[in-house]
């Protein structure tokens, strides 16, 4: 029993790979019989900053949460698939995935084995039967879809005989966002499969979307007595909805009307905002630009190890998604504003917006105190009552 006006907060604490393994291969063997010929295992993510640029060849800066999904697998010569998870199970054939079938969770797993299949690394006939357990929250704004899709590309390549090093990494990644483009037509850009494949503990991954590339930048939360504090705001958001697609149209016209490739050339050369003239295309290109710039800030703090210093950065990008890329929404402006009167030294949305997460830089020692007046000030307000997670190190390779 919790004392009267007691607040409990609902924490979401990862699950070991030992455990996740275990349930994956318990679901594996209920549904298929026999064992796996192995499990593997990827990590969900948050965004520390650089939001909403990787489809404009931007920098973003994320980090690999402790929450990974793992799954156990087994190939079959009969070019068939199995696919099974808490959801809806789907039997098919690789021959007959394509845009938009299967529909639902199952096009993230039929989606990988597609893509590699038509990149040549996989046969004709490669199949496979997979389960899997999971502890990313869904739909949280934490890439539950792309750690699922890069469990089973790291599965599928080791079981191919292939090496699971860090350049075979980038072409698996390339290969999970075509699944997530064309098979499951969510019109996402990389830096959520880039970050789940090629994340290293203790540092935050610089990938610079222009060329695929990526960096280790030291960003040792516990080493400097920091947590991140993650508020999973249970707002309902949806990425296959409408707005994030349009946001995408408009970074992509603000391009086309510049005369550029892609934004990245006005953040690197200058945004002439005359040129643009439409109020709204300017609040956009102004968001990618400003963003870009402030990883380009961020970068030196890190790397000299002054990870307090963040901060500011994190808020004012918070800002900018709230006021000119307009993806925001009441819960994650809460949670945000409320972080922050509460001592955090940054906060902000991660992900995509329009409900998911928001993230706060606070003081270890101060992260349950955050995470109440959070709770709180969500009931306070009528809003629905998040959820929290807590990060103490970024996740580790897959
Ligand atoms: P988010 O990245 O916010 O979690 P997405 O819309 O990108 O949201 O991905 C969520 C979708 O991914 C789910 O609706 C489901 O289709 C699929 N998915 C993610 N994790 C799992 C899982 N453990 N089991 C089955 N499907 C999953
Ligand atoms: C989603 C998407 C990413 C990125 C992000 C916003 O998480 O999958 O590719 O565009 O939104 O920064």
């Amino acid at each position: 029993r919790t004392r009267p006006g007691a607040v409990v907060t609902d924490w979401v604490a990862p699950v070991s790979d030992a455990d996740l393994a275990e349930a994956a291969t318990a679901l594996f063997r209920a549904e298929f019989g026999g064992l796996p010929d192995g499990v593997w295992a990827a990590p969900g993510r948050v965004n520390l900053i650089g939001e909403h640029v990787d489809y404009a060849d931007g920098l973003s800066l994320p980090i690999a949460l402790p929450h990974r999904t793992v799954v156990a697998v087994r190939g079959r010569g009969d070019g068939r698939l199995r696919l099974r998870s808490g959801l809806t199970p789907w039997d098919g054939a690789v021959a007959d995935v394509a845009p938009g079938a299967p529909s639902g969770w199952a096009a993230y797993l039929a989606g990988v084995v597609w893509a590699m299949r038509r990149d040549g690394m996989l046969g004709g006939n490669f199949g496979v039967d997979v389960a899997v357990a999971s502890a990313v929250p869904i739909g949280a704004g934490l890439s539950s879809s792309a750690a699922l899709e890069c469990a089973l590309a790291i599965a599928l390549a080791d079981l191919a005989g292939l090496s699971t090093d860090d350049g075979v990494r980038a072409t698996l990644a390339t290969c999970c966002v075509a699944a997530e483009n064309e098979i499951a037509l969510a019109p996402t850009g990389g830096m959520d499969q880039a970050v789940s494949l090629r994340a290293t503990a203790a540092h935050a991954l610089l990938v610079d979307s222009a060329d695929g590339s990526v960096g280790q930048v030291p960003f040792d939360l516990a080493g400097n007595g920091l947590a991140l504090l993650v508020i999973d705001t249970r707002a309902p958001h949806r990425l296959v909805d409408g707005q994030y697609a349009e946001r995408r149209r408009s970074v992509e016209k603000a391009a086309e009307v510049l005369g550029v490739p892609t934004l990245r050339v006005a953040a690197d050369e200058g945004l002439d905002v005359a040129v643009l003239g439409d109020r709204d295309l300017v609040r956009r290109a102004r968001h990618v630009v400003t963003e870009i710039g402030r990883v380009r800030e961020v970068l030196p703090l890190l790397n000299s190890g002054r990870l307090r210093d963040i901060g500011p950065l994190m808020t004012a990008s918070h800002t900018s998604l709230r006021e000119d890329f307009e993806v925001s929404c009441p819960e994650l402006d809460s949670a945000v504003d409320v972080a922050l009167a509460a001592g955090a030294h940054g906060a902000r949305m991660t992900g995509g917006g329009f409900g998911g997460s928001a993230i706060a830089l606070v003081e270890a020692s101060e992260v349950d105190q955050v995470a109440v007046e959070v709770l709180s000030t969500a009931r306070s307000r009528g809003l629905v009552t998040p959820a929290f997670l807590r990060v103490d190190t970024g996740g580790g390779p897959a």
